[in-house]
């Protein structure tokens, strides 16, 4: 698998910087409590929903060209990104779509830890975008088991990114799992086109504890406006599908 950096010298495909590149579909999915809490102050990789939800959740990745995570959510909940379910693949296989989606993994540091899960596996490639930040030796132990895309800016371009997705690798549909900095980082640049958020019947508390936005104190650049396309109440949890209106 290759590794290329992005910007000025380019080697691989090249993605022209115009904005003018189509952009792929972006549908975020999070489960919160009922206090808008997305997990608890640490960070830790907590359980607070039901069958049901992660049920959904898999349905929601299985309709993605690629699935995408931030590098916290993957470090802190260390799965592989799969579908674990052998009728969602063939309804993959029949519209036309490889049985898994391409993973994909942002990171601007790039100090990816290789033991975890998601390594172990093969059944679908692993394309990390990152920056020139990451250590060496993070890039050679990943030889053979991701692609990178490095740039050398600070920090990665969401939209470049989803370009290059979109350009390179024929990707329409992202199916976004998050975590709260990716989709702060996202909605800042007007790039969800859908938010499936499962409220589920727990408070948290806690001002330290991230919401679907993290724990940024500024106010977003400006408010998003999301209209309810769907609401299904399953049990105690409701799942609530919005599409999101991207700035113009
Ligand atoms: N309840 C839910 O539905 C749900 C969903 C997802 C995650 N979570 C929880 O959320 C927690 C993780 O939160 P988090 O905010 O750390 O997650 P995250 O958004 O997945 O990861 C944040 C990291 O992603 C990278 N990143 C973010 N924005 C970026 C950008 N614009 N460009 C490049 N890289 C970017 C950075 O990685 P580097 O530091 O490597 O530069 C950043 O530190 C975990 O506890 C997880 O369980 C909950």
């Amino acid at each position: 698998m290759k590794s290329v950096v992005l910007n000025k010298k380019v080697r691989g495909a090249f993605v022209p910087r115009s904005s003018n590149v189509e952009l792929p579909f972006v549908a975020v999915t999070f489960a919160m409590t009922v206090d808008g809490k997305v997990t608890t102050k640490n960070y830790d990789s907590v359980d607070f929903t039901s069958r049901e939800d992660k049920a959904h959740l898999i349905r929601q990745r299985a309709l993605g060209d690629a699935v995408l995570v931030g590098h916290g959510t993957i470090e802190n909940d260390n799965v592989r990104l799969g579908i674990p379910r052998d009728d969602l693949r063939k309804e993959r296989i029949a519209r036309g779509q490889p049985p898994y989606p391409i993973r994909v993994i942002v990171s601007n540091k790039g100090r990816i830890n290789l033991g975890l899960k998601i390594f172990e596996s093969n059944f679908a490639p692993i394309i990390i975008f990152s920056t020139t930040r990451m250590p060496r030796k993070t890039r050679e132990q990943l030889q053979g088991k991701a692609t990178l895309y490095l740039s050398q800016a600070r920090r990665v371009d969401l939209r470049r990114m989803l370009q290059k997705l979109r350009y390179d690798f024929k990707v329409k549909y992202v199916a976004c799992e998050g975590g709260p900095a990716l989709f702060r980082s996202l909605l800042e640049q007007g790039l969800v086109d859908q938010l499936n958020l499962t409220i589920a019947p727990f408070l948290f508390g806690g001002k330290n504890a991230p919401t679907l936005t993290g724990v940024k104190v500024d106010f977003l650049p400006r408010s998003v406006r999301c209209s309810l396309k769907e609401m299904r109440v399953v049990g105690d949890e409701c799942f609530l599908t919005y599409s999101v209106r991207k700035k113009r």
